[in-house]
């Protein structure tokens, strides 16, 4: 099939606009081009004229792709001064930028850190890359205790890891202020851990910490300090429950459980067992405990004398019963949709 160069040139430079343009490039250059179609059956053609056709194919694909890129130019300068020379209208209203706004995890953190402020904690930060020391062996979790097991690590080097739980605070904050009690203090940050995922587990989320120590702190302080917190987060229909736990840094140790909001703690949904909670009904939203007297020794305190409770949250799991989100890993995904709701 013979292509007539100069009809093809003659067709590209009268080309009025840039997508028809894009659309001709790929009639002419594309896969399955012309000038493809001519390259193919070259094979079709005896030996001797192989080499001719080749190189005429390839000098077509060459003039063609200059004529475009001329033209391309043209058409680009041409629609650049044609918008440079529209008359500029001062009284027409701004473009609004787009302001972002606050995540409905930091939303969340906020409200607890205001909470806790009233009530005179501070807030203490600590590194997320943690030492195996604060993460594990002055929270009473020696390298060969199975306790380990209950924070799997995503890896372990050099006595550093990734916080498995923002519980390494605690120890950071005590060392440095052992002649500084009493200490009243949350610390929320992110942790990660090696975790399967599914609608209560991510791999990476956060924690607040919290941790009391003074001289005659009891498990009734812990208690009113939960309640005070779950109310003020949740408001004041959300059951509470406490269940006795084992964390190997309090003793004795609670998990603390708010009642499921996608099937209002029955455990049961219309399609069958709650998918968020389960079926059981409850949410685990933290753990808690008076602090271990070994701990207390661990940095330097005197059990004897002073006593303290701990606790530690996951903020996800309360956005997702506030907001009534049914899966925690929407949090962190880049779904805008869903994020602007908040
Ligand atoms: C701990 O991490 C303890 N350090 C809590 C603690 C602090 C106990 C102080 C005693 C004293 P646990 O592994 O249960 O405990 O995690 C605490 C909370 O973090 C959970 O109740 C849950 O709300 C949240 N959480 C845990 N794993 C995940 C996960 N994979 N994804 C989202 N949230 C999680």
């Amino acid at each position: 099939m013979a292509i007539k160069e100069s009809e093809l040139i003659a067709r590209i430079k009268a080309t009025v606009d840039e997508s028809a343009l894009a659309d001709l490039r790929v009639e002419l250059l594309g896969r399955k081009g012309l000038v493809t179609e001519q390259l193919k059956q070259i094979g079709s053609l005896p030996p001797q004229q192989r080499a001719t056709a080749g190189a005429e194919a390839n000098r077509l694909r060459q003039a063609l792709e200059g004529a475009l890129s001329d033209r391309q130019t043209e058409l680009q300068r041409a629609r650049v001064s044609a918008e440079l020379s529209r008359p500029l209208d001062l009284t027409a209203p701004g473009a609004r930028p787009s302001f972002g706004h606050r995540h409905p995890v930091s939303l969340v953190l906020d409200e607890l850190i205001d909470l806790y402020w009233q009530m005179g904690y501070q807030v203490a930060e600590g590194p997320e890359v943690e030492t195996e020391w604060h993460n594990f062996e002055a929270l009473n979790i020696p390298s060969d205790h199975p306790a380990r097991d209950m924070q799997d690590t995503f890896y372990l080097e050099e006595a550093h890891l990734p916080r498995t739980h923002t519980s390494g605070v605690q120890i950071r904050h005590m060392e440095a202020n052992k002649d500084k009690l009493p200490i009243r203090i949350i610390s929320p940050g992110k942790v990660y851990r090696n975790e399967d995922e599914d609608a209560r587990h991510s791999w990476s989320f956060y924690q607040i910490e919290g941790l009391v120590v003074d001289e005659g702190v009891s498990v009734a302080d812990l208690k009113g300090t939960l309640q005070a917190m779950m109310r003020g987060v949740l408001g004041d229909k959300t059951k509470v429950r406490l269940r006795s736990n084992y964390f190997p840094y309090t003793e004795p140790s609670v998990e603390m459980d708010a009642s499921c909001i996608v099937c209002a703690g029955t455990g049961q949904i219309a399609s069958g067992t709650c998918h968020l909670c389960g079926g059981t009904g409850w949410l685990e939203l933290g753990g808690a405990g008076m602090v271990h007297p070994q701990v207390l020794r661990n940095v330097g305190i005197d059990p004897e004398v002073y006593s303290g409770f701990a606790f530690g949250f996951g903020p996800e799991r309360i956005a997702a019963i506030k907001y009534g989100v049914d899966d925690v890993r929407e949090f962190w995904r880049p779904n805008f949709k869903f994020l602007e709701q908040f």
